[in-house]
């Protein structure tokens, strides 16, 4: 049995419900890790990969490891009883029952490659420039609401707002409907994870969203315009035929929920380094070629998505562990983000690392983050915009405590690793250029 100083029992804990583990995974995962970095946990036979080679092993081979489970991992646990060295057939026939098994991230090939071919239209590097310019009014009218007040709470105030209407433009919603977005898939009292499940509110936003973009799309492909819904509805898949437009709203709502709370959580871990941190604010302001070095470090540092889950399909080998077919696989991308075989002193931030562009933060292979490029812009434009109109950035006492007793709340989930809020101060820059 280990003991940490904390007395936590990394042996024995359970790390999908402890809350013990939340505010600092790292000691766990190197635990983890120092043991094998293919271990299997005491925790619902799930065999934990923390080391950075043998995950992209696992993101990179469709054929051995099915994504069918990639967001709930052994929650609710499997419909069937895994048998024999091959379970692909058993997936297929149960694939249906399996969560959110209607979204790309738990899809396998082929049936991935047709949906992902989807989102082709739509990150293309002309519409990328264009969602980015987008941005940087956007983030000076946020900025501009809450600049003469000299303090906020950043995620409400700025990220989570910021990270929507970005998602909102990226997918042609027109300019006029976007404060109705706001209204609708805001975050409310009894949903402080302001997530999309729905269940703790008074109405279902993934339902609001989806029958607002059947609409949408029914309406373009009725009345074609020169705009980007119309180039969605119009869509086809790679072998020429038209997608039914539930496949393509499934495809297109998904970005909220795979896109929003995971750029969120990056921006304010990046608030919580500029406030405790003000040496890496000048070396910033001083150097904005920084910048997306400094974002790649925060990326790798806090990794905003905490586990992925793939299920062996057949009996494998990884890492010189036996790894049975039916077994639930996790990668923590904190964990392998901090593997000591690929990154020296992996748990300092340093945004000179030479390789931080290795991290796997927006995973591997056929699933990798399509949405990438767009959260890198998103973390660089805020930057830019935050050095630009705020000096002094702090914590706010009240709300962290002093210098020697800082407080901060993660939230208490396996699946994102992200602050459920950050309050600073700061001083409004005089005349910032624009
Ligand atoms: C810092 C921000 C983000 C992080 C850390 C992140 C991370 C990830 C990761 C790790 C995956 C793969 C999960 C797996 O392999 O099982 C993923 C998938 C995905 N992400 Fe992101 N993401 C971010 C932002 C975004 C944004 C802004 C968008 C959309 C505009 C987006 C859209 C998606 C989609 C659609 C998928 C599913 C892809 C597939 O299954 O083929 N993400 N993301």
């Amino acid at each position: 049995m280990t003991q940490t100083e904390s007395g936590v029992d990394f042996d024995n804990i359970d790390y999908f419900t402890d809350p013990a583990l939340v505010p600092d995974p790292y000691p766990y995962y190197d635990y983890q890790r120092s043991q094998c970095p293919v271990l299997k946990t005491s925790n619902y036979g799930v065999v934990a990969v923390t080391g950075h080679e043998e995950a992209s092993i696992v993101y990179k081979d469709a054929d051995l490891f099915s994504s069918c489970i990639a967001v709930g991992g052994p929650f609710p646990p499997l419909p069937f009883t895994p048998e024999g060295p091959d379970i692909t057939e058993q997936i297929e026939a149960h694939r249906d029952q399996l969560l959110m098994s209607e979204h790309m991230v738990t899809m396998d090939p082929p049936q991935h490659t047709r949906a992902r071919s989807l989102l082709n239209r739509l990150l293309t590097p002309k519409r990328l420039k264009e969602n980015e310019d987008f941005m940087w009014p956007l983030a000076d009218k946020f900025l501009d609401d809450v600049l003469a007040n000299g303090k906020c709470e950043f995620l409400e105030e700025y990220a989570k707002p910021f990270s929507m209407l970005v998602i909102c433009d990226l997918l042609g919603v027109p300019e006029e409907d976007h404060e109705e977005f706001r209204q609708m898939l805001a975050p409310r009292p009894g949903n402080a994870v302001g997530s999309l499940d729905g269940n703790t509110m008074d109405h279902n936003p993934l339902q609001w969203l989806e029958d607002k973009f059947s609409a949408y799309l029914e309406d373009r492909r009725a009345n074609p315009r020169e705009d980007i819904l119309t180039g969605l509805a119009t869509a086809k898949y790679p072998e020429g035929d038209t997608p039914e437009i539930i496949d393509v709203v499934k495809s297109a709502t998904f970005l909220f929920a795979a896109g929003q709370e995971t750029t969120t959580k990056l921006l304010s871990a990046a608030m919580r380094v500029l406030a405790e941190h003000p040496e890496v604010v000048d070396r910033l302001r001083n150097d904005r070629s920084r910048i997306p070095n400094f974002v790649e470090e925060m990326l790798r540092m806090e990794s905003p998505v905490k586990s992925a889950f793939r299920l062996a399909k057949k009996d494998t080998v990884l890492g010189g562990v036996e790894i049975p077919a039916g077994t639930i696989l996790m990668i923590n991308p904190g964990a392998i983000n901090r593997d000591p075989r690929r990154f020296e002193c992996p748990h300092e931030f340093d945004i000179d690392r030479h390789n931080v562009r290795e991290h796997l933060a927006f995973s591997r292979g056929a699933h990798s983050c399509p949405g990438g490029p767009l959260a890198r812009v998103e973390g660089r434009v805020s930057i830019e915009r935050i050095l630009d109109r705020m000096t002094n950035i702090a914590l706010d006492e009240e709300f962290h405590g002093p210098a020697e007793d800082r407080r901060f709340s993660y939230e208490p989930t396996f699946i994102l690793r992200g602050l459920t809020d950050i309050h600073i101060t700061f001083d409004a820059v005089e005349n910032p250029e624009r």
